[in-house]
């Protein structure tokens, strides 16, 4: 097993229709008709956009222009009022979905729970009368720390129904990297649990919460909201922490939703970049709306007799946009799990599809090859029947693993969509329709209606069938992230200078490098900056080095990922150390916990090399390229004549 590389996958040619008793029943059911809307949109993206709008939201007032776009800067439906929240569950409570199952949850330990749309707006309201009387006002924005549970979820719809936007940070964060993140985002109150359920262990959230806003660090926060959870024994600060079934008592349920502008900001997510912190991506709420509602209904072809189950955590976009605001727009079932595969029960997956009879499985390829390694006889033992469409992302799928998803998984009979996009795009932007496009193990196929992707060199020239380049956007879409969280400049620099406007034309340059085929296919192959993927977490090299080069031992760091069979890649650090350090096996594994202080474990490094010094170019600038090779345990080969001093590299291949 292994990444896809150039002569892998240029020798891929397996084609795989999608089957015709889907494509009869399918949203979008062939490829004409793939085609026809892909050319409408191309043709007019406004009218296109402005149409689905109009037919699949509710709107408290109408938009007056469809799009304003001053590159990099773009607005959707300017002048139109709308609440997310509003759609996701108001408008199913006068039909028949008012009792229909909305939310299903399985917790780790095996305890489980089913919202109905009418009982998820009821805690929704509740959850947002109580943030009103903790001071929580529209425009003020509040910091998510929260295991995988209900609440998230319910968290999430209460900011966006009182129109404050959320910041979820991802669990398995440490307090450290918790701290930043509710420092820039300025957060007034911070929703958490007292622990989540992890791989058998409790996750300690609300101390880490402790950690992070102790002795005043984030002066912002006022109020911490707690869920209970796990119940086991936590601090609770008088004046600052609440219960959430303390303070829920005797609230109304009444709390009609916010018109909000469609431009007004529905979120900040932190996610990393080649350079310097996490950035604070920020989405907004008409054009968000209506990009993950329609993106989740014809790629995952949802339909009401669905029990649809993405594995992400709400701590990443694609929990934001394909837990919660897309299917729940679409009137669809959710799942919601709350554990991970583990040691103790390796086909807990298998064992939630078969209770639940999930029909979309939505996963990651990292979570794949895991299930590879673990044995066929799990998922071949549980009745996975139900299942009729598999969608993958985060990172490239391997052939191998497409196959083994295909085969054991889907049975044959499961269309897969390989979906790729970003944090940045907030929805999917390359994928299959399942009932339309044929698919190829590894690839991503067509880009979605209204979605103009290309292929380009560094000036921004399309590159030739077949030739790699880097993936950019050539028009704006409706749920395109409006800019980098109180940072317009870095928004600017990121996405829209690599490679410049050509003929005053903005090009979204999106980080990775790909290549199209002779049928338009696109193969994603991966970052072509210094961003890692760890198994489909995205790091920045640079955020790592700074956690390790913040420990007093440690002079200069280099990281880089190295091709790791399931996590994708793995975190390798090249260390200098200060001179009164000797490396040592005990500081390595003092480097690894520092790291996971920092950040979380996520970013642990797999391997820790010292050296003496690090391979640098006269310019003094260290060259990632070499080191690479050498985590890759491969020969060094390319231009080695920028190198300052040759010896460094003998000493480090010598494995100083
Ligand atoms: C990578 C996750 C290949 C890519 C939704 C992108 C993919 C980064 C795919 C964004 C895919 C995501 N094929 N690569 N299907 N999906 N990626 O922001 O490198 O966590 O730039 O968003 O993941 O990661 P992020």
């Amino acid at each position: 097993m292994s990444q896809p590389t150039i002569e892998s996958i240029l020798q891929e040619n397996r084609l795989f229709q999608p089957p015709a008793e889907f494509a009869q029943a399918a949203h979008i059911n062939s490829w004409e008709a793939y085609e026809q809307l892909y050319a409408q949109a191309q043709a007019d993206p406004a009218s296109f956009w402005a149409g689905l709008a109009e037919r699949e939201l509710h709107w408290f007032e109408p938009w007056q222009q469809v799009l304003d776009w001053h590159p990099p800067h773009v607005k959707w439906f300017v002048g139109g009022k709308i609440n997310i929240a509003y759609n996701c569950l108001d408008r199913h409570l006068t039909t028949w979905r008012r009792n229909k199952a909305a939310l299903i949850w399985e917790g780790e330990p095996g305890d489980s729970r089913t919202l109905t749309y009418a009982q998820l707006h009821r805690e929704v309201c509740q959850f947002a009368n109580v943030l009103k009387q903790l001071g929580v006002n529209k425009g003020d924005r509040v910091g998510i720390y929260m295991p995988m549970i209900p609440e998230a979820a319910i968290a999430m719809l209460a900011c966006a129904r009182i129109g404050a936007p959320h910041s979820v940070v991802f669990g398995g964060f440490s307090a450290e990297a918790l701290r930043d993140r509710l420092i820039d985002a300025e957060a007034k109150l911070v929703v958490t649990a007292d622990g989540g359920w992890r791989k058998d262990a409790i996750v300690p959230l609300k101390e880490q919460v402790d950690r992070a806003i102790a002795n005043d660090a984030v002066p912002t926060v006022e109020n911490v909201l707690v869920v209970e959870r796990t119940k086991q024994k936590i601090h609770m600060e008088p004046g600052r922490d609440h219960w959430w079934h303390d303070l829920r008592v005797g609230v109304s349920a009444d709390c009609p939703a916010e018109p909000m502008d469609s431009e007004d900001m529905l979120f900040i997510l932190y996610t990393s970049g080649s350079t310097g912190k996490p950035k604070g991506v920020v989405h907004t709420t008409g054009g968000y709306n209506l990009y993950t509602h329609i993106t989740s209904q014809w790629i995952f072809d949802l339909k009401d007799t669905d029990v649809y189950w993405c594995t992400a955590d709400v701590g990443w976009i694609t929990g934001h946009s394909y837990i919660v605001y897309g299917p729940l727009s679409n009137g669809a079932t959710t799942l919601m799990y709350e554990g991970a595969p583990r040691a103790s029960n390796p086909g807990c997956f298998w064992d939630v599809i078969e209770k639940y009879g999930v029909t979309i499985f939505y996963t990651a390829p990292t979570a794949i090859r895991a299930f590879i390694k673990m044995g066929e006889h799990h998922p071949k033992s549980r009745n996975l029947s139900s299942l009729r469409l598999l969608g993958t992302v985060g990172e490239p799928i391997n052939p191998e693993a497409w196959m083994w998803y295909y085969r054991v998984i889907g049975q044959e009979r499961c269309p897969i969509v390989d979906t790729w996009w970003q944090t940045e795009t907030g929805g999917i932007m390359i994928t299959p329709l399942p009932g339309a496009i044929p698919t190829k193990p590894g690839s991503a196929t067509r880009p979605f209606p209204g979605i103009l992707a290309d292929v380009v060199d560094l000036e921004g020239n399309p590159v030739g069938v077949n030739e790699g380049g880097y993936l950019v956007i050539r028009h704006p879409w409706p749920g395109m992230m409006r800019t980098v969280y109180k940072d317009p400049d870095r928004f600017r620099r990121t996405y829209w200078e690599h490679i410049p406007p050509k003929d005053g034309q903005y090009l979204y340059f999106a980080g990775d490098g790909a290549r199209r085929d002779e049928q338009g296919y696109f193969w994603v192959m991966g970052r072509v900056d210094d961003v890692i993927s760890v198994a489909g977490h995205r790091l920045g090299t640079m955020e790592i080095e700074s956690a390790l080069v913040s420990h007093p031992a440690v002079a200069e760091a280099a990281v880089v990922g190295k091709p790791d069979e399931v996590k994708g890649e793995e975190v390798v650090a090249f260390v200098t150390l200060e001179g009164e350090y000797v490396p040592s096996e005990a500081l390595a594994q003092e480097l690894k916990q520092h790291v996971v202080q920092e950040i979380g474990a996520i970013a642990r490094p797999g391997e820790i090399r010292f050296s003496e010094a690090l391979p640098k170019t006269r310019s003094g600038k260290i060259m990632r390229r070499l080191l690479r090779s050498l985590a890759a345990d491969q020969e060094v080969s390319g231009d080695t004549s920028t190198l300052e001093d040759r010896s460094v590299l003998d000493k480090l291949r010598g494995g100083a």
